[in-house]
């Protein structure tokens, strides 16, 4: 089979990469990646990926905004968790439109336009279906119009990592879009129908993460981004929309609904933790666990609002220690320290009470044992490991996309005329 070219962006410590590399080494190969930690000298989560993936004149270490002009053209998968910002545009003055200066969805936005990959991967936090607060759903809304002005198909689900078996609650979106004429699932028409089965039997996530059977036509929401909107500013303006867990976008047709996972059983903690004897750094100190031991506990504080008024901000009470006979929580880039977020497990050795080590937040996010030992401070490995993503995750979204490559590849083949798409496939 032919290999497929991948640009990773907004790589961290390579979690797509290893993802896919997982799923197969030979097919996926990464041709350009980039990564570079804003305002930071020392770029620890670039040196990781270096030792890790070797050094390479391809591994670029700049602004995405500067070393996009670097990137190759002819990409068939770009791949990146980017973070979420609020990405509103405006008109400029010659009727275009721009998005917000130093939005990073811009910058993709600009090698979609300028490499018209012909797959794209992309992770976010679910938060994303529902930015901006007053205008709920704008924020996906224009990711959506902007992939359909450049002519892809796309789908979405929010995958939480502990209903398909794995190890870590960690619940995030993932976006993927290919270029209409590849046509993958062989849609004919942007109806109901086909949105189902996209959804529900036969599309990249149903294919990749089985859901339970029991939606219907009438719970699908639908709505034409061109229709009722003109361009990417009138969305950015007007659009508002209650996106559900899973959709997907049929030319310019949304279609959205709510997803059950067919849920697996989850990995636990205590398969994952240490069970050797752990550095006595890792264990609380007694004002350590008092300390956290608040944090963790119920609250309501009593705040005010700039114009003067009084209200209650409160917190639940969060397990102290943490149950290791549960996945692990989302990991946060604030993992290992006096945080409410921290996971505190009993050490099962010791009976004592401790933070997670390094390696034990790799293993929770599926990365191999000291994946992040690359000369960088403790500290920065668990900012790393908060950063970045469940590996297993994409290694089954990449059997999924071998899969299909192949499929239509053979097809394309078999047809024995130089379409469109076996032009694009073969290029
Ligand atoms: C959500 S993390 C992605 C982590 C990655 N998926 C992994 O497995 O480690 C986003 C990454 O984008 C990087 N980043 C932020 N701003 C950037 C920019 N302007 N140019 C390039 N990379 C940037 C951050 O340093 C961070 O590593």
């Amino acid at each position: 089979m032919k290999k497929i070219k991948v640009v990773e962006l907004f790589a961290g410590v390579g979690g797509f990469r290893l993802g896919l590399e997982n799923s197969s080494k030979k097919i996926f190969h990464t041709v350009w990646a980039n990564q570079w930690e804003p305002k930071k000298q020392k770029q620890h989560a670039f040196n990781c990926y270096n030792h890790n993936f070797g050094n390479s004149k391809n591994h670029s270490n700049q602004d995405i905004a500067v070393a996009k002009f670097e990137m190759p053209n002819n990409i068939d998968l770009l791949v990146g968790g980017f973070p979420c910002q609020d990405y509103s545009v405006a008109r400029t003055q010659a009727a275009g439109i721009q998005g917000e200066k130093g939005v990073l969805w811009w910058e993709i936005s600009w090698i979609i336009k300028e490499k018209k990959p012909k797959m794209i991967l992309l992770e976010n936090v679910n938060r994303l279906l529902k930015s901006t607060k007053t205008h709920k759903g704008r924020d996906f809304g224009i990711i959506l119009r902007d992939l359909y002005n450049n002519g892809y198909y796309v789908e979405w689900r929010v995958i939480n990592a502990a209903e398909y078996g794995l190890q870590q609650k960690r619940r995030r979106i993932f976006i993927f879009a290919y270029k209409k004429d590849i046509n993958f699932f062989n849609i004919k028409n942007a109806n109901f129908d086909n949105a189902l089965d996209l959804i529900q039997k036969n599309g990249f996530f149903a294919k990749s993460f089985k859901i339970i059977k029991e939606i219907t036509l009438d719970n699908i929401k639908e709505i034409d981004i061109k229709e009722k909107f003109i361009d990417l500013a009138d969305v950015s303006d007007n659009f508002k929309f209650d996106f559900e867990n899973s959709g997907c976008m049929i030319d310019s047709k949304i279609f959205t609904t709510n997803a059950t996972p067919y849920s697996n059983q989850p990995k636990n903690l205590e398969n994952i933790i240490l069970n050797t004897e752990v550095e006595e750094k890792y264990f609380l100190t007694k004002t350590q666990e008092l300390k956290l031991s608040l944090l963790k506990d119920r609250k309501r504080i009593q705040r005010t609002k700039p114009n003067g008024d009084i209200y209650y901000y409160s917190e639940g009470k969060m397990s102290f220690p943490d149950r290791i006979d549960s996945p692990a929580r989302t990991m946060l880039t604030s993992e290992g320290t006096i945080n409410r977020s921290s996971h505190i497990i009993e050490d099962p050795k010791t009976k004592k009470l401790r933070f997670l080590t390094p390696i034990e937040t790799e293993r929770i996010n599926g990365f191999p044992d000291n994946w992040t030992n690359t000369d960088m401070p403790e500290r920065f490995r668990y900012f790393c490991m908060g950063n970045a993503l469940v590996v297993d995750l994409i290694k089954i979204m990449g059997d999924t996309i071998q899969e299909i490559w192949n499929q239509k590849y053979n097809q394309a083949k078999a047809n024995k005329k130089i379409s469109i798409v076996e032009t694009m496939l073969i290029n």
